[in-house]
């Protein structure tokens, strides 16, 4: 029986990769996954709704209610920590992470990015000006990419990606949907991986 490793998740919207994540987790796919803690960087965000329905506890952490951002990300971190949270993913979270929450969880912060890595990544590439982005350069295809979480926006090493066809014709809107398809499903294989190798490192 693997190790049961507290995972806290952040968000900032819909949260559907959030629900992916702990529904994989309960149909036992992501062995060793204890869902501890949402937080939320926005209040009345669907994440929210779904974490209430999920049972999971959350938390939001508004950043105008902090004198900055390190102050933010320390108030984040001693949320997680207080909830045993080890391993922290990002999901749909739309702030760049602090250097000190990144050393406080070095190591154990993984992000999901609708785009093929290091293509289309970096500050503002997010959501559908990533699809947008993808369209107006041709590709011929796209995807998303799991990668741990270091300083600078959708930068650290890239632990698993999914591809997708971009098809003629095709729309940011049409493009997103197929992407997120993907999300869906290739987080949660990240996130199992990862505990996999967290599991071996910390035995
Ligand atoms: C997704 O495209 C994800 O890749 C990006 O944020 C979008 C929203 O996802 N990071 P969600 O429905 O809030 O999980």
């Amino acid at each position: 029986m693997p190790v049961s490793v507290g995972v806290g998740v952040l968000v900032s919207g819909g949260g559907s990769n959030f629900e992916a994540l702990v529904a994989a987790a309960r149909r036992g796919e992501i062995p060793g996954a204890d869902f501890r803690l949402l937080i939320s960087n926005k209040p009345g965000v669907g994440a929210l709704e779904r974490a209430a329905r999920l049972g999971v506890p959350a938390l939001v952490l508004d950043p105008k209610t902090f004198p900055d951002r390190a102050a933010y990300f320390d108030a984040a971190a001693d949320a997680l920590e207080k909830a045993g949270v080890r391993v922290v993913c990002l999901a749909g979270f739309l702030l760049k992470v602090e250097p000190n929450f990144v050393r406080r969880f070095a190591g154990r912060i993984l992000n999901i990015h609708p785009g093929l890595l290091p293509k289309f990544g970096g500050k503002g590439m997010y959501g559908h000006h990533v699809h947008e982005a993808v369209l107006a350069a041709g590709e011929t295809e796209s995807g998303c990419t799991v990668h741990l979480v270091d300083d600078e926006f959708d930068h650290g090493p890239a632990i698993a990606r999914a591809k997708v066809p971009v098809r003629p014709g095709d729309t940011a809107d049409l493009l997103a949907a197929r992407v997120l398809e993907q999300e869906h499903r290739l987080y949660p294989a990240a996130l199992r991986q990862f505990l996999e190798k967290l599991d071996k490192v910390s035995a």
